[in-house]
């Protein structure tokens, strides 16, 4: 017995997934990112691999390992990194934005390291694209787009939020309140939040249960098109 046996029910259908932090230069030496380590979205892209997807995962600077028969497109930025979903979007029957995309990046990058000099150095930043909501502007009714959310405070109420403004199917509010949860561990407490209102609560479970979850919940959706 391997995975031949096992059901494939997305045969034929291609998935985009991201991952990962998003790098923002700030000099020829530095950058502003974050602790993502692309663990949740490495899991999904693994996931919809074996279910028979045809996967594209897009991934910002991280050290996992690539899943077998995943395509990967590295990026570092969030403008390379939106500029990589925007080229594969459109023939996408799937997509998972997962990454932890950078909100902000330097309003001007400089050509040589900075040198110290005053006692206090301010760097001006301005707003990223919204990839997920980009994505969400272009959505067809035969596409499943899925988003996640990180929030810290009025959980329910801001995931909600996010999934109308960026026009998701649904949103995986990631729970930071628990110490099992989050960036950098290998385990996640989750809630998905349907278009409709349908709210599940799942139980802390490690990054490849909680793939199992979420992509349960895509193949009902695809089902249901
Ligand atoms: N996202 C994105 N592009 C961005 C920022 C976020 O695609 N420039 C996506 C993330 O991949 C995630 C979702 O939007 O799927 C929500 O990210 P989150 O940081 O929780 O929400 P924001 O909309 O950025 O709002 P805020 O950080 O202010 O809570
Ligand atoms: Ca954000």
């Amino acid at each position: 017995w391997n995975g031949a046996s096992e059901a494939k029910p997305l045969i034929g259908k291609k998935a985009l997934v991201t991952a990962g932090p998003t790098y923002e230069a700030i000099d020829p030496v530095r950058f502003i990112g974050n602790h993502s380590s692309g663990k949740m979205g490495y899991a999904i892209a693994n996931r919809l691999h074996k279910l028979g997807a045809e996967v594209t995962l897009v991934s910002g600077p991280s050290h996992e390992t690539v899943p077998n028969g995943v395509t990967i497109v590295r990026v570092t930025s969030a403008e390379e990194m939106l500029n990589a979903c925007l080229s594969s979007f459109s023939e996408s029957d799937i997509a998972v934005m997962s990454a932890a995309v950078a909100d902000y990046t330097p309003a001007e990058y400089a050509d040589q390291k900075i040198k110290k000099n005053d006692d206090a150095l301010s760097i001006s930043l301005k707003r990223t694209t919204d990839i997920l909501a980009t994505l969400g502007q272009q959505k067809k009714v035969h596409q499943t787009l899925v988003g996640f959310a990180l929030e810290t405070n009025n959980e329910l109420e801001n995931a909600q939020s996010k999934l109308q403004r960026k026009n998701l199917d649904f949103i995986v509010l990631n729970s930071m309140k628990d110490a099992g949860a989050g960036f950098s561990t290998n385990t996640n407490l989750i809630t998905i939040i349907h278009r409709n209102g349908e709210t599940q609560h799942f139980d802390l479970k490690s990054k490849d249960e909680v793939a199992k979850d979420i992509c349960q919940q895509i193949l009902l959706h695809q089902e249901s098109l």
